[in-house]
């Protein structure tokens, strides 16, 4: 995990556009992790309360766009806190991206303290994500936040 760590603060910190630098985080977050099949960045769309889809890697989604509220990102655009969902069929707010996805993450990025987007992984294993995932994606999410 360190190792992982470090690769993602070289790929942060590279002269070049933030979209490609944060398309390089999700492959290799994709190459790595054998569970992430689904790995992208939500951002808020400006004062709007939607979000809107940043770079990914993994099947097209229809959820180009997702008001407030709405699905497992829009509660975290709401909450603020890290979502866990070992199981996507027990939840009622979901928004289906693929019938292969059955476990989902989703981590919120504070810039100044406000919400201002998200990285979503979903997952074809059911409940694989660990407290280790968490803490992973959340200091990754603190370093992305610092280059926005
Ligand atoms: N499942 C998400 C929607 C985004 S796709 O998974 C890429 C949700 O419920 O918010």
């Amino acid at each position: 995990m360190k190792n992982l760590k470090q690769r993602l603060s070289y790929l942060l910190a590279a002269d070049e556009s933030v979209e490609n630098r944060l398309k390089k985080i999700c492959v290799l977050l994709d190459q790595e992790i054998p569970y992430y099949n689904w790995t992208g960045f939500y951002f808020r769309n400006g004062d709007k309360e939607e979000l809107v889809l940043g770079p990914y890697v993994g099947a097209e989604t229809d959820h180009t766009v997702i008001p407030f509220g709405k699905g497992i990102c829009g509660q975290v655009a709401v909450s603020g806190e890290t979502f866990v969902v070992p199981d996507v069929y027990s939840q009622d707010n979901y928004l289906s991206c693929s019938i292969d996805t059955k476990s989902e993450i989703v981590v919120p990025i504070f810039k100044d303290g406000k919400n201002i987007g998200q990285i979503d992984i979903d997952s074809h294993t059911i409940d694989p994500f660990t407290d280790e995932d968490t803490e992973l994606l959340e200091w990754l999410c603190g370093e992305v936040a610092k280059v926005l």
